[in-house]
């Protein structure tokens, strides 16, 4: 049997999306059979329950109509690239050019890129347990291995500098952070920043700062490590940021990020880029650009709706005596589903039991990484009522 690469074969199959999969499949037989399941709520995957803004779907329908659907130049077209500049002034507070930033399918699309073009077999990159389930796929699929390190719900999901200096080793290369995190919310202040800078530095590590969730924040401040950087450190490729349009508006589905990092490296990544898909479509790159110059009001509307569902989650775990921490940032939180007894539980297998008693989808806290085994990760870009119903059926469930 011709299977393919054996360790990407062997790769654990995405949770997140099989779990939404499989909710859908129990609704549709459910449905064949005559049977009336509970109201549904589906709060494992991050996505925003809103449309894309009109002005952006607008600005997308005139490109189709106005321009020819070329190829394009691999790393984005000019204009949008030097909107992508400003809006990294304008929103993270440092200071780029043009030729420091380069577009791709996404937040995964330039992650992807940027793994292939820095790490390779042999090469050992620090990730974040529990993180984003894509970065140890990517990281797979490039020869690379990943090194979890622990983050600690007791320190605020905030990583331990002492953990991190022993995991590293000579074969480190990258350490990966998330800030607003994913799963977590943390948003890391500026002295743990500067303090995981300062490491990047020590051990001569890229620094890749997955910035996706960057203009979602409830409280405290977005402190990317770029603007605690010397210029030719910038330059020099130290740091890599990642950014992505998906969530801030809503545009999962249109596939447009972008990564940011000094000129050489940008080059490099841009080898990739070409070597992958050519280019983004330009409707998809004049929407982005309509998302730039347009109103920012609805970033704006779309952080708040998702603050009042995080502030309705955290009082709903307060009254269920099931509350830990606060998310600060990003659209999710993560349960704790023990049992009170002290008794140990999967949170893959509560997931699976809660579809099935409750049709609530939730995503399993395994997906992320060991540390979140007892968890399980809702959405707060799902809908006010599936939050509502989402949560307090999760929370009689743990405590059944
Ligand atoms: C932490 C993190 N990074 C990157 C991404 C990728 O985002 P995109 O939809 O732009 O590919 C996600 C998406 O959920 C994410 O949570």
């Amino acid at each position: 049997m011709k299977s393919g690469k054996k360790h990407l074969y062997e790769l654990p199959v995405n949770d997140i999306s099989t779990l939404g999969t499989y909710a859908e499949q129990l609704q549709r037989e459910a449905e064949a059979r005559g049977l009336t399941l509970p109201p549904s709520a589906r709060l494992q995957i991050g996505e925003p329950s809103f449309r894309t803004p009109e002005h952006i779907r607008l600005a997308a329908q005139q490109s189709i109509e106005q321009e020819l659907m070329t190829y394009g130049p691999a790393a984005g077209w000019p204009w949008l690239r030097e909107l992508l500049a400003q809006k990294i002034q304008r929103v993270n507070g440092y200071q780029v050019e043009s030729q420091h930033v380069a577009i791709g399918m996404g937040g995964t699309g330039v992650l992807q890129a940027t793994f292939t073009a820095t790490v390779g077999s042999g090469d050992e990159v620090l990730i974040p347990n529990p993180c984003w389930p894509f970065y140890p796929m990517q990281l797979a699929t490039c020869g690379a291995t990943a090194v979890p390190y622990p983050l600690d719900p007791a320190s605020e999901w905030y990583p331990d500098i002492a953990q991190l200096e022993r995991l590293v080793t000579e074969r480190t290369r990258m350490l990966v952070i998330n800030t607003p995190g994913n799963p977590t919310g943390a948003v890391f202040p500026r002295a743990v920043i500067a303090e995981l800078l300062d490491f990047a530095r020590r051990h001569d590590l890229y620094l890749l700062s997955d910035e996706c969730y960057d203009q979602i924040i409830f409280e405290g401040e977005h402190c990317s490590p770029a603007t605690l950087l010397e210029p030719d450190e910038f330059e020099n490729g130290r740091f890599i940021g990642i950014y992505t349009f998906s969530k801030s508006y809503a545009m999962t589905g249109w596939r447009i990020g972008y990564v940011v990092t000094g000129a050489p490296l940008i080059k490099t990544i841009t080898q990739v880029l070409s070597a992958e898909f050519t280019n983004l479509a330009t409707m998809v790159q004049r929407a982005a650009a309509a998302a730039l110059t347009g109103p920012q009001a609805c970033v704006i509307e779309m952080r708040e709706a998702y603050r009042h569902r995080r502030d309705r989650t955290v009082s709903l775990l307060k009254e269920y005596d099931r509350y830990i921490y606060s998310p600060h940032g990003a659209f999710y939180a993560l349960v704790n589903v023990e049992s009170r007894n002290g008794e140990k539980r999967q949170g893959r297998q509560f997931a699976l039991d809660l579809l099935h008693a409750h049709n609530v989808a939730v995503a399993p806290g395994s997906g992320f990484g060991s540390v979140t085994d007892p968890y399980v990760r809702i959405s707060l870009a799902a809908s006010d009522e599936e939050i509502e119903r989402g949560v307090r059926a999760i929370c009689e469930f743990a405590d059944r």
